[in-house]
């Protein structure tokens, strides 16, 4: 489908997922008339390369967003909540990477391998959001064995890399490694504990219930996506010292039965997966392998012998492709083909 030319802005161009943004709209080659780019008082006149070109990075405002088709905002909650209605009043359409407007019911929440159709709801609010990382991935897998057989119930344990918490993180977890190898002592500034040779059982805020925010969000958004509030979902989100690429070890209780080769042949086909899984050859996802990629890979296909409807899988993607830039890119893409 051809899509008009757009006037585009980035709202954390400077930020892990907005330097990711710009090499994936790149990549895409992505129908932009023009390109804005914007971040805080801190980046003012720095430059960034698009299609080789350099862009001036300017300061984000209220009144950035004049002209602008499609903001693609990845600057953290507080500023999508503070900003993202200012661009929507001046008739640009929001694509939200944060958490601010996930669960507004008058926001779509979407992953366009699973629920496209609801880009369509964006005229309510002028705002798309895009899914945390781990949901993309895990629903992108998921969805074609919801369809097929239904799910009662996910039980999900998440391995997630520091470039998720953003650059200050990534250079948190090199500038301890490098501390610990030179027999230095390390400095903690980005998460409680060291992250370096070390696993965090700690992903966003604690709550009440005793799970952090980042558990919830993968119940409340999986529901929220697949339109289905029936569905299960218990998680354990775990920060470890990878750069980039979220594993995700997944146990789903189906509704009818489906064999570990029904899921393979499944994932073989879904679109936007790719199966990894030939154990004979030592053959699934790693982070390594997915980083870089756009695709979600799925191995380690097993039955859950516990139950009877039950399948085990191993779910790998790069988080800061698939899991923000790519999958907001996409949204765009259709936005700019379909709706604009
Ligand atoms: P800046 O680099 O000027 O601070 P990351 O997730 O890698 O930490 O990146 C966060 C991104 O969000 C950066 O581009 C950062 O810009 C931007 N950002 C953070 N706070 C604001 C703000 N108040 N206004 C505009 N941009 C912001």
């Amino acid at each position: 489908m051809s899509a008009k030319k757009v006037n585009v802005a980035i709202a954390g161009a400077t930020g892990a997922v907005g330097n990711q943004m710009l090499e994936c709209l790149e990549e895409n080659d992505f129908p932009i008339n023009n390109l804005k780019l914007l971040a805080s008082e801190k980046s003012r006149g720095k430059r960034l390369e698009y299609k080789g070109e350099t862009l001036k990075v300017e300061v984000l405002e209220e009144d950035s967003f004049k002209g602008v088709d499609i903001a693609i905002f990845s600057a953290g909650g507080g500023t999508s909540k503070k900003f993202a209605p200012c661009a929507a009043a001046d008739g640009c359409i929001v694509v939200d990477n944060s958490s601010a407007w996930r669960m507004d019911p008058d926001v779509p929440l979407v992953v366009p391998e699973v629920n496209p159709h609801a880009i369509a709801d964006y005229t309510k609010k002028n705002i798309i959001a895009n899914p945390n990382c781990s949901t993309i991935q895990m629903v992108v897998a998921l969805f074609p064995i919801y369809k097929k057989s239904g799910i009662k119930r996910i039980v999900v344990s998440t391995y997630q890399a520091v470039s998720g918490t953003g650059k200050k993180a990534i250079d948190e977890l090199v500038e301890q490694t490098r501390s610990l190898m030179n027999f230095r002592e390390p400095e903690n500034l980005v998460y409680p504990h060291r992250i370096a040779f070390n696993c965090l059982p700690h992903i966003d805020d604690f709550l009440d219930n005793g799970y952090t925010k980042e558990e919830m969000k993968m119940l409340n958004e999986t529901r929220k996506i697949f339109e289905d509030d029936s569905i299960g979902v218990t998680a354990t989100t775990v920060r470890v010292p990878v750069i980039y690429g979220h594993s995700e070890s997944v146990n789903i209780e189906t509704k009818e039965f489906l064999s570990a080769e029904d899921v393979k042949k499944l994932m073989a086909e879904a679109p936007g997966v790719e199966l990894v899984d030939d154990i004979a050859n030592n053959v699934y996802p790693l982070a390594i392998d997915a980083a870089g990629g756009d695709l979600t890979q799925v191995g380690r296909i097993r039955q859950d012998e516990s139950i009877e409807n039950g399948i085990n899988m191993w779910v790998v993607a790069d988080n800061i492709r698939k899991g923000a830039a790519t999958n907001a890119v996409q949204i765009a893409r259709i936005l700019a083909e379909e709706y604009i």
